[in-house]
C-alpha cells in the first residue's frame, strides 16, 4: 500500500497558522498527514475525526508519538459540535477539512471506491448505511439518472441509467468492475484520458456518504466553534464541494450579493458578519506538486478567519459554553 500523500500541505499550515497552546480540529484525519504536520509545527492540542474506523485505528501510532496532544474520534465531521461538546470542547482555534477519500480507501479494492480495481460495489467510508450496490440495483431509472447528473455532472446520465437498469434486469450489479464496464459500453473513452466511469462513480460515492450534507453541517458548526482569530481551512476536490465552500465563506465574510441557502444565518451583506476571507481566491497546487501527486490537480484550498470580538459572537449558538 502506497499511503496517502497530503495535498497543499504547506499552504494548509500557513492558512491554519497553528499556535502553541491552541486547540485545533482535523475533521478528516485520513492518513494523518495534516495531523502530523500540525502537531510538529507547535505545541498545540489536536482533535481529529474520521468516519472510517480503519483511519482511526491507524492513527493510534501517531497519537503515541505525541502523548496527550492528539485525540482521535471516530465519527462524522458533520457532528463535530456534539462529538467535541461531549468531551468538553466548545471552542476551537482552527478547523481543517480535507474532503473526499484517502488513497488508503481508493487503493483498497475491497472498499469498492475504484473503477480501476475490481471489488464489491460498496463505497461506504464509514461502513454504515446503504452501499452503492443497493442504490444501483434499487433506484428507479429516473432517480438514478438525476443522481448521476446532479452529483456527477454526467451529461450522459440518462443513457447510463438506462444501461444500468437493463443490465440489472439480467443479474444484480455487485462489483465495481461490472458497473464500470456497463458505463464504458455507453461512453467510449474520450481524448482527455479520463475514464468514462469517473463521474458516475463520484456521484454514487457522494450520495452513499451524504458528502454534501456533511459539508453543509460541518461549515455551519465550524464557524460556531471558532474562537476570535480562529481559522477554518477547507480543501475540496470537485466543483460541487468547492462551490458550496466558496458560497458559504463569501457569505460568512459578508460578501455575497444575496442571501442563499448556503447563508442560513443571513450574514451576507452585513459588514459585521464577523469573518474575513483569508483566501479571496482559492489556492491551487503548482506544476511541481501535480507532477508528483496527480490527485492534487483538482484541489482547491479556501480559508476563513473569525474576526469578531468574543462577546459579539454567534447569536444562534446558545449551546456554546463559556471557557
Ligand atoms: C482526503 S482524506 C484526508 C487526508 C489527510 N488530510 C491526510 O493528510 O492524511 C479524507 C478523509 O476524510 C474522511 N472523511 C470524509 N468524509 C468524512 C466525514 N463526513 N466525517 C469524517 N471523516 C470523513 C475519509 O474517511 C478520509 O479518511
Amino acid at each position: 500500500m502506497s499511503g496517502h500523500v497530503p495535498v497543499l500541505l504547506p499552504q494548509m499550515l500557513t492558512a491554519l497558522t497553528p499556535r502553541d497552546d491552541g486547540i485545533y480540529l482535523d475533521g478528516t484525519f485520513g492518513g494523518g498527514g495534516y495531523a502530523a504536520a500540525i502537531l510538529r509545527s507547535c505545541r498545540c492540542t489536536l482533535w481529529a475525526i474520521d468516519r472510517d474506523p480503519e483511519a482511526i485505528a491507524r492513527g493510534a501510532a501517531l497519537a503515541a508519538r505525541f502523548p496527550g496532544r492528539l485525540h482521535l474520534l471516530h465519527g462524522r465531521f458533520g457532528d463535530m459540535l456534539s462529538l467535541l461538546g461531549e468531551r468538553g470542547v466548545s471552542r476551537l482555534d482552527g478547523v481543517v477539512l480535507d474532503l473526499g477519500v484517502s488513497s488508503f480507501q481508493l487503493d483498497e479494492a475491497a472498499r469498492g471506491f475504484s473503477f480501476r480495481a475490481d471489488g464489491p460495489l460498496d463505497m461506504r467510508m464509514g461502513r454504515d448505511g446503504p452501499t452503492a450496490a443497493e442504490l444501483v440495483n434499487r433506484l428507479p431509472e429516473r432517480e438514478l439518472a438525476d443522481l448521476l447528473y446532479e452529483l456527477g455532472e454526467e451529461r450522459a446520465s440518462r443513457r447510463i441509467a438506462r444501461a444500468i437498469v437493463a443490465a440489472r434486469a439480467e443479474a444484480p450489479i455487485t462489483t465495481t468492475g461490472r458497473l464500470a464496464a456497463i458505463i464504458r459500453r455507453v461512453l467510449p473513452p474520450n481524448r482527455s484520458g479520463m475514464d468514462p466511469a469517473t463521474r458516475s462513480f463520484q456521484a454514487l460515492r457522494i450520495r452513499v456518504n451524504d458528502e454534501l450534507g456533511e459539508i453543509e453541517r460541518a461549515l455551519e458548526q465550524a464557524v460556531q466553534m471558532l474562537a476570535p482569530g480562529g481559522r477554518l481551512v477547507v480543501v475540496s476536490f470537485h466543483s460541487l464541494e468547492d462551490r458550496m465552500v466558496k458560497r458559504f465563506m463569501t457569505a460568512a465574510a459578508g460578501r455575497a450579493p444575496s442571501p442563499s441557502r448556503h447563508d442560513p444565518r443571513g450574514l451576507a451583506g452585513r459588514s459585521d458578519a464577523g469573518f474575513r476571507l483569508v483566501t479571496p481566491k482559492a489556492l491551487r497546487s503548482g506544476a511541481a506538486e501535480i507532477a508528483v501527486n496527480p490527485r492534487s490537480r483538482s484541489a482547491r484550498l479556501r480559508a476563513l478567519e473569525c474576526v469578531l470580538p468574543d462577546h459579539h459572537r454567534h447569536p444562534g449558538s446558545a449551546h456554546r459554553t463559556a471557557p
